[in-house]
């Protein structure tokens, strides 16, 4: 397993995306340690990931976050680098590589950060779905 948990928000939702994520990460670790169905397992979780950030976007533009394009660009920005690094996939030591030492810390850093401050904004202003 590449990664157990991270940090809960004060925004429910949010916290069943996140671990929903952790599971499609997780999945694609062991397909690429296995060497097997890595191609569907990466589409899987980029997926995952696109849904992921969409989710969190349309609340922030619904409720008009104050930090809207600051979260949006660092979603932006590493969904770039899952995009290019579909192109690579069989050097999956690479993948691998960037899943531990940069999805990961990104991931854990940012939830606790980003997501943090806007999921106590979406708690205030009593967001729905
Ligand atoms: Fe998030
Ligand atoms: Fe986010």
């Amino acid at each position: 397993m590449l990664i157990d948990k991270v940090n809960p928000v004060a925004f429910d939702p949010m916290n069943e995306i996140h671990n929903n994520e952790l599971k499609y990460v997780n999945a694609l670790y062991e397909a690429l340690e296995k060497n097997e169905n890595v191609e569907k397992a990466y589409e899987e979780f980029i997926n995952d990931v696109k849904n992921h950030f969409a989710f969190e976007e349309k609340l922030m533009d619904k409720y008009k976050f104050f930090a809207t394009v600051p979260h949006k660009m660092e979603h932006q920005r590493i969904l770039n680098e899952l995009l290019q690094l579909q192109t690579r996939l069989d050097d999956r030591e690479l993948i691998k590589d960037y899943l531990k030492n940069a999805f990961v810390p990104w991931l854990e850093n940012h939830v606790n950060t980003m997501d943090t401050v806007t999921a106590g904004f979406f708690k205030m202003v009593n967001a729905t779905i």
